[in-house]
């Protein structure tokens, strides 16, 4: 070897070493007690930036915008500029509005785009171009910001900076680059930023200059930076290389909606979460209401009665999901009906305490574990109160990175119903209601929830997890109304799910003793063990007038007080 190249290869293992750093660690807490404000999200860069925007000044909105882009870059497998969420927004004085930030089918959708020739649902819906909805995300970020404090520019810096300078990877981001580098090879034209040889290591330093750069125009640019000029560009030019069919037109139009929440009761207590296109606050609805006339704080935490009901709300609300939910502005959601409490009683009429009810003969498919989708919590010092989540769909939704942009593109198509019965990649089956057209609002389970009790803030929560979301959010709320856990304590206990079809009961490892188990197998309930549900980030005003950050120890998730 020449000197100069010796120069050269030595300059490289230089800039290697200062690239990575094993010994790093996050500092991360699951729980944070604070007299004045709190932020809980899915990584500790993501939460850090949410607290230096409240001790700038900016309200609980201002750091929900600063999260949710600081997540776009630290935790790309979810947090997103390329997908949608929603968000249930309490401001001070009591107000609830919801901010719907939903992807859209591109115009030139069609009910059966994703059947093959013998009409049968293809797997086009969930990786590719072909899967991808139009992005809801930064048009959500400026609709919010109208309620904001601080300049959106200052919102967006930090998550310039992350991109720019680099972040420290932890372990499960590591391993979950990892374990999609096949995909991010197979749907992408030039390889991304996530592709490198060999494997990512914890302490790692991943450094996004395209992404940069497309935050930097939406900085300088406002909502055009994303929806028109150079990031359309990329975006269009990607969905052309790849088959997509997004189109400049699509992105140009497309808006966020501010929607009335659905508000309902439980035991006294106010309870506000997202409307349709979302099924989040109709199901958390039904299932409190289902379960509201029992005495299970009697009965026990996790008993075989306790778990049994439960489960059998969950079975009934989802059948009604698959039958009744979708986007309203394009279907007719029968929302008062459903949430009625009279109608929930009669639902629950034929519930037997000792025997489960049968889903359907035929089993739909199997729910899936991947960590999908992130939610934040953020509560300010006045008091204004937010409760976001936003997704890309799957982990790295389509797997499509748009090439110069590098931006990861949701894969939202598979929220639609491509052929009724069929299930989607959550195992949820839809019918008419959630068929796909042009421009309509996929069906989603996010549940952004925000609580009052005596008209006063009490809890704001939510998570990711596909299908487990809803039934999440059910358990976390009723394990502190109804089993008095403190906020982290909620937040830990193990879940378990049921979603009509498949008809079995999902649980996470050392949720149930033998006896329970036992107990609820004799009433007839299918239980099947899988990886964990739900990664639940919340914040509870607790008696003395403090706030509670509960952070889910299922991810690197972070809380922290101001
Ligand atoms: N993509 C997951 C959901 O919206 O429910």
């Amino acid at each position: 070897m020449k000197p100069i190249q010796t120069l050269f290869l030595v300059f490289i293992l230089i800039l290697s070493a200062c690239r990575t750093s094993p010994e790093f660690s996050y500092d991360i807490e699951k729980t944070a007690i604070s007299d004045k404000a709190m932020v809980v999200s899915a990584h500790p860069e993501a939460t850090r930036v949410g607290v230096e925007i409240l001790e700038k000044g900016g309200n609980a909105i201002d750091a929900s915008i600063g999260v949710q882009l600081a997540l776009a870059v630290v935790y790309q497998n979810a947090g997103n500029i390329g997908g949608g969420g929603f968000m249930v927004y309490r401001d001070k004085d009591g107000k609830v509005k919801t901010l719907d930030y939903r992807e859209k089918a591109p115009k030139a959708a069609t009910r059966d785009m994703y059947l093959d020739s013998l009409g049968e649902a293809t797997d086009k819906s969930r990786n590719g171009h072909l899967a991808v909805g139009v992005p809801g995300t930064v048009a959500g970020l400026f609709a919010a910001h109208k309620n904001g404090k601080l300049p959106f520019k200052d919102l967006i810096q930090p998550a310039i900076d992350l991109a720019e300078n680099g972040f420290y990877l932890t372990k499960k981001q590591a391993s979950s680059l990892n374990s999609k580098r096949e995909d991010f090879v197979k749907y992408n034209t030039t390889p991304p930023v996530f592709v490198k040889e060999g494997e990512w290591k914890k302490g790692d330093r991943l450094v996004q200059k395209a992404l940069a750069e497309t935050l930097k125009r939406i900085r300088d640019n406002g909502q055009a930076g994303f929806y028109e000029g150079k990031t359309a560009d990329l975006l269009v030019a990607e969905m052309q290389a790849g088959g997509g069919i997004i189109t400049k037109d699509d992105l140009k139009s497309y808006e966020a909606k501010w929607r009335e929440p659905i508000s309902f009761t439980y035991k006294g207590y106010e309870i506000h979460s997202m409307p349709p296109p979302s099924s989040g606050g109709i199901a958390l609805a039904q299932l409190l209401g289902s379960i509201e006339p029992y005495p299970i704080a009697e009965w026990g935490f996790q008993s075989p009665a306790t778990t049994h009901l439960m489960i059998e709300a969950e079975r009934r609300t989802y059948a009604d999901r698959a039958t009744h939910l979708g986007d309203m502005d394009f279907y007719k959601v029968p929302i008062t009906q459903i949430t009625n409490k009279e109608y929930l009683k009669n639902r629950m009429a034929d519930f037997d305490p000792n025997k489960a009810s049968l889903s359907k003969e035929t089993e739909a498919g199997q729910v899936k574990e991947s960590e999908e989708t992130t939610h934040l919590s953020v509560v300010d010092g006045e008091g204004n109160a937010v409760s976001v989540t936003t997704t890309l769909n799957t982990s790295y939704g389509s797997k499509v990175i748009v090439s110069g942009g590098g931006f990861v593109l949701n894969n939202e198509m598979d929220d639609f119903s491509a052929k009724p019965g069929t299930p989607n990649f959550f195992g949820l089956v839809g019918a008419e209601a959630n068929a796909i057209q042009p421009e309509k609002r996929m069906l989603s389970s996010m549940t952004p929830t925000i609580v009052e009790k005596d008209g006063r803030l009490f809890m704001v929560v939510g998570t990711p997890g596909g299908s487990t979301i809803i039934t999440s959010v059910f358990q976390t709320f009723v394990n502190v109304v109804d089993f008095g856990m403190s906020m982290s304590e909620a937040v830990q206990a193990k879940r378990f799910h049921h979603q009509w079809l498949p008809n079995k009961v999902f649980y996470e490892a050392n949720t149930f003793p033998d006896s329970v188990l036992t107990a609820l197998t004799q009433k007839g309930q299918i239980m099947e063990e899988r990886g964990s549900i739900g990664r639940v980030d919340a914040i509870l005003v607790t008696e003395d007038g403090k706030l509670e950050g509960g952070a889910d120890t299922r991810g690197d998730d972070h809380a922290a007080g101001l």
